[in-house]
């Protein structure tokens, strides 16, 4: 998909939108993780499915699986990196606005799409607990 396609959805996205969708980041499945977190947005079915490996206390490896839109892909991708190296309590404070913020901001339409990166997230961390 290119960036004419994501402008059919009536939305125009910004270059770190585009680069994360486009070229997601560690994108599949993970053998043995410490952390398993799945949500859904019960508005249009989107899945995503988070893992998540811990050495030390902090995150060294995170992996998705998303069945969703250019957003829900991207917020996927972009939460496999800002994780990296933070504690259990730092993930437990993370909110989707950080979220959209490292996306470089979203349409107001989209940012709930990014919420389910943050209840993949929060899952995982619940799952464990
Ligand atoms: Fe479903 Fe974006 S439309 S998460």
């Amino acid at each position: 998909m290119n960036a004419k396609n994501l402008e059919e959805d009536g939305f125009a996205y910004g270059p770190i939108v585009l680069d994360h969708f486009q070229n997601p980041r560690n994108a599949g499945q993970m053998s043995e993780p410490d952390y398993v977190g799945e949500a859904g947005n019960p508005v249009c079915g989107d899945r995503m499915r988070l893992f998540l490996k811990m050495s030390d206390g902090k995150v060294t490896e995170a992996r998705f699986l998303t069945f969703g839109c250019s957003v829900a892909i991207a917020a996927s991708s972009i939460l496999t990196e800002l994780v990296q190296g933070r504690t259990v309590e730092e993930l437990g404070a993370m909110r989707n606005s950080e979220i959209v913020d490292a996306l470089g901001g979203l349409p107001k339409e989209k940012e709930n799409c990014s919420v389910l990166a943050e209840s993949a997230l929060q899952s995982a961390l619940a799952a464990k607990g």
